[in-house]
């Protein structure tokens, strides 16, 4: 089978990251796949900041959890780097855009032998002035929100097949 076929096959998302960071020509890597996804009218309004700092991380999934009311163990499952994905507020496609992008990071990452998972609380708080502010710092521009996060790391373990739900239909 074709090698990159095979790759979106095995393609799973992994919640459990070594202590291990990612190096930055990595991070490149996958940013450079994200800025070139596709995206409606090929308008990229989009932008992607790569958080390479766990302490900052932190911070910002601590202003989460509060903003959204979650337990205590929310940490964005502790990655080495989370890569935000923002679009203008106001763009057509903003959240399709940043979906196909994240698919884009999450692809990559598999390629370069690293965990990804999607973390999705952002959108529904990116607005809350404590969330804000910490977005601001990071340099999320005022006019943009958060469409999906990838937290990126080292994998602890592989993780097992998927149970495929759904199914296709070919008509002739
Ligand atoms: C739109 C979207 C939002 C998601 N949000 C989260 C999330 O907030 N936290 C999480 O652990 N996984 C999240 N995921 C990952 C899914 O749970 C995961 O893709 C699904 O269970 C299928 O597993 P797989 O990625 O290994 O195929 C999200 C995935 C998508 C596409």
């Amino acid at each position: 089978m074709n090698s990159f076929i095979q790759l979106i096959l095995n393609r799973r998302t992994c919640r459990a990251f070594s202590e291990k960071d990612v190096c930055e020509s990595d991070v490149k890597q996958i940013l450079d796949c994200a800025l070139s996804s596709p995206s409606g009218m090929n308008l990229q309004t989009w932008s992607f900041i790569a958080i390479m700092n766990r302490e900052k991380i932190q911070q910002l999934a601590q202003a989460v959890r509060k903003a959204l009311n979650r337990d205590e163990n929310y940490n964005m499952y502790n990655p080495s780097v989370l890569i935000l994905t923002t679009n203008d507020k106001e763009s057509r496609f903003r959240e399709v855009d940043n979906a196909c992008a994240m698919e884009n990071i999450y692809l990559s990452c598999e390629a370069l032998g690293l965990g990804c998972v999607w973390i999705n609380q952002l959108k529904d708080c990116y607005d809350v002035p404590e969330v804000r502010k910490i977005l601001t710092e990071l340099g999320v521009p005022e006019n943009h929100g958060v469409y999906g996060s990838a937290a990126i790391g080292y994998k602890l373990q592989e993780s097992s097949p998927k149970q495929i739900k759904a199914t296709y239909k070919i008509v002739k």
